[in-house]
């Protein structure tokens, strides 16, 4: 694997003052992701090779034959989980992929466990994690530090790919994937993505996960989007300036009643209040935007309900045993497709392509 051609040419100070969309091209190497940092640097294309190879991944692990091959692909390599904000889901669905495809992982859960607490500087902590590890996955509150991080590498002798797993309230591009995955296995019967109606509800304004999936929604053709939210939660005008030059239509909207039946996707968020700075959150009534066992009335034969969880009081777990409801499929996705991308990173895609073709899974 060569290192990324062009991060090691470009003043941390230039860098820092692209947009997302201007750096994209540094994370990517002839169509592959090298580090995985934003949703901007996956195109359409790269995104149906993500998927397909994600269905590859999952059919091969029925049998102990194909797990035991997966097992083998980066059994030489080793990962660091550095995740210093809470995580269920990511944590342990990037933990089982690795497990999948075989790389051994290290972890640090809690930064004041590490030498950040002796005064040693975020940088030269992971500086220090990339020096036992050929991987670094990480989840971050400071939006932009993963990427930070991948240009620091990329400037030393061993430049490890970087996996964002989470950087405060501006990205979360694997989160963005596995819904992608979900939608397209979603829509598989009903001409897949394109042309779909798909409605985001909640807390827009700080919910990275909205803002990531977003944009990748702009690489499907006919897409329309529906911003659903208290005026106070609603989506950045950044998102919305790039969905405009991307050509994607959308609705501002406070009407989630009125939306319900209008779409083929709801994406439901929990309000993030964990950015707060005086409980303000709190003084927003969001009832009226919750998903009850009667909104399933209403909602689409062919649609269904999203959410990247944990969840509050958005779905009424009555809803859960409804078919249209995928959020738990989400779950279980997001281990498949954070497998691919790895293999991917690693370039150990043709390996199991072909490992697939020749059995005809
Ligand atoms: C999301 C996150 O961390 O941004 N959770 C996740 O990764 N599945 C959403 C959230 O915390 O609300």
């Amino acid at each position: 694997m060569s290192k990324t051609a062009a991060l090691d040419r470009i003043a941390w100070d230039k860098f820092s003052g692209l947009s997302s969309i201007e750096k994209a091209p540094y994370f990517v190497e002839n169509g592959r992701s090298f580090h995985a940092l934003v949703a901007q640097q996956f195109s359409r294309p790269m995104l149906e090779d993500l998927c397909s190879l994600t269905t590859c991944v999952r059919r091969i692990s029925k049998t102990r034959a194909g797990s035991d091959f997966l097992q083998r692909q980066l059994s030489d390599k080793r990962a660091m989980l550095y995740f210093a904000q809470p995580s269920t889901r990511t944590y342990l669905s990037f933990y089982s992929a690795c497990q999948i495809i075989g790389l051994q992982t290290m972890n640090v859960r809690d930064s004041s466990t590490s030498s950040e607490v002796k005064g040693e500087s975020p940088e030269d902590s992971v500086r220090t994690f990339s020096s036992y590890a050929d991987l670094i996955i990480m989840r971050h509150p400071e939006g932009g530090f993963a990427e930070r991080i991948a240009w620091m590498l990329s400037n030393t002798s061993r430049p490890v790919p970087v996996v964002n797993a989470g950087s405060g309230k501006d990205q979360h591009p694997t989160q963005a994937l596995l819904d992608i995955y979900t939608l397209a296995r979603s829509f598989e019967k009903t001409g897949g993505i394109d042309g779909k109606k798909i409605a985001f509800v909640g807390d827009l304004k700080r919910g990275r996960t909205v803002r990531s999936l977003a944009w990748l929604l702009t690489q499907y053709k006919g897409v329309k989007a529906y911003f659903v939210a208290p005026p106070e939660l609603q989506i950045g005008d950044d998102i919305l300036k790039q969905l405009d030059a991307a050509g994607m239509p959308y609705e501002i909207s406070t009407d989630f009643a009125k939306v319900i039946p209008e779409v083929d996707a709801i994406y439901m968020t929990r309000i993030q209040d964990e950015w707060d700075v005086d409980g303000e959150s709190s003084k927003i009534d969001t009832s009226a935007y919750h998903f009850t066992k009667d909104d399933l009335k209403v909602l689409g034969k062919n649609s269904v309900i999203m959410h990247p969880l944990p969840r509050r009081l958005e779905i009424d777990p009555a809803v859960d045993s409804d078919p249209r409801a995928v959020y738990w499929r989400q779950v279980r996705n997001g281990m498949w497709i954070r497998a691919a991308l790895i293999l991917s990173i690693f370039e150990c895609d043709g390996a199991v392509r072909d490992y697939c073709k020749e059995r005809n899974l």
